[in-house]
């Protein structure tokens, strides 16, 4: 079968399209035959080489999250899993292929009237979005504010604030074109990149969900509210200055709070039920999945591309 392989870190040309054997489920595992493929901004660090300090080596398969029919399952899964229709998240790789693994416990079954695109564009993204606000004790009435709103977590977190009773609902983005996009989404407040915006720019904010952390990320404490929340769930602007740690005593004066986030450190049982209620809540039309273009898996270098170049808004999706 065909699976996409870092060769070479650094740039998409190191991606390459292999043969590899079809693996077998362990223990606990299933076995998807992929219908869609995610790719998400973590996919692009790994390839990168910017996560090599935390194990990942060349020749690893890029991809977390697919979306098909379960084919086969390992010991100890329930065998009525085979033939259903499912998401899975298959860990930090893994998914770029034809036939992926993914633990039962994070398997869940697509519900009628949902894409595999769709569900591969929610089902990672929704949940950290979900768990990142509700980190940051997001409560109606709060003012919000998305840094880095126009990827696949912002998009799902704009939905998210403004469905949840936001009082404003800020995002950072590159452009008008994608602020008017963001606005359609639940956006009242389109700032740039260094977050400033016109006159109906909130004079604070309650809470900040940030997926971009470096160098600008001190700036962004400063524009909370006395009490106000900052919580980081990415970092695709790289690592925060180094005085970040004295910007953050500094905070202690208006009783500030900064918190990082991980999915993995949510029960499975909680991500299922939350990802669960977010499929139901996109067939009923209340959550949209934003998918910025549908590749070949073949064509994975060329997604990795357009992540790159910071071109895509929402998801990229690959197909086998
Ligand atoms: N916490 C968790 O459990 C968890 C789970 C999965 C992934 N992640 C992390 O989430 C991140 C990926 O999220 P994603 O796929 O939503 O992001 P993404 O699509 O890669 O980027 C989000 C947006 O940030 C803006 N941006 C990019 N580079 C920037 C920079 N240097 N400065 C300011 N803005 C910038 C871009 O929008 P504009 O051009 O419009 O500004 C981009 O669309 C990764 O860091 C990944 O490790 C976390």
């Amino acid at each position: 079968m065909r699976a996409i392989v870092i060769q070479r870190y650094g740039d998409p040309g190191g991606l390459a399209v292999v043969d590899v054997p079809v693996p077998v489920p362990g223990p606990g595992q299933v076995r998807i035959v992929t219908e869609a493929i995610g790719v998400g901004g973590a996919d692009t660090l790994i390839r990168s080489g910017a996560l090599a300090a935390y194990g990942f080596t060349e020749g690893h398969v890029p991809g977390s999250e697919v979306a098909g029919t379960v084919d086969a399952v390992g010991a100890g899964v329930d065998p009525a899993l085979t033939g259903r229709r499912v998401w899975g998240f298959t860990g930090t790789g893994g998914g770029c292929t034809e036939r992926a693994l993914a633990s039962a416990a994070d398997v869940l079954p697509l519900p009628p009237g949902l894409s595999a695109v769709d569900a591969v564009t929610l089902g990672g993204s929704g949940a950290v979005a979900h768990f990142g606000l509700a980190h940051a004790r997001f409560a109606p009435g709060d003012a919000v504010l998305v840094r880095g709103a126009a990827g696949g977590i912002g998009v799902m977190a704009v939905q998210l604030a403004a469905r949840g009773g936001a009082s404003a609902v800020a995002v950072t983005t590159s452009s008008a074109e994608r602020g008017e996009r963001l606005r359609a989404l639940g956006a009242t407040v389109v700032l740039d990149r260094a977050g400033e915006g016109g006159p109906e720019t909130p004079a604070g904010y309650d809470v900040v969900l940030d997926i971009v952390a470096g160098d600008g990320l001190p700036s962004f404490l400063d524009r909370l509210r006395p009490g106000g929340r900052l919580v980081a769930v990415g970092a695709v602007g790289g690592q925060p200055p180094a005085d970040f740690g004295t910007r953050l005593m500094a905070a202690f004066r208006s009783s500030l709070s900064f918190a990082t986030f991980s999915l993995d450190t949510v029960s499975p049982a909680d991500r299922r039920a939350v990802r669960s209620a977010q499929f139901a809540a996109a067939v009923r039309g209340e959550l949209t999945a934003v998918v910025h273009e549908v590749l070949p898996l073949t064509e994975a270098a060329r997604a990795h591309r357009a992540m790159d170049a910071g071109e895509v808004f929402g998801r990229v999706v690959l197909v086998p």
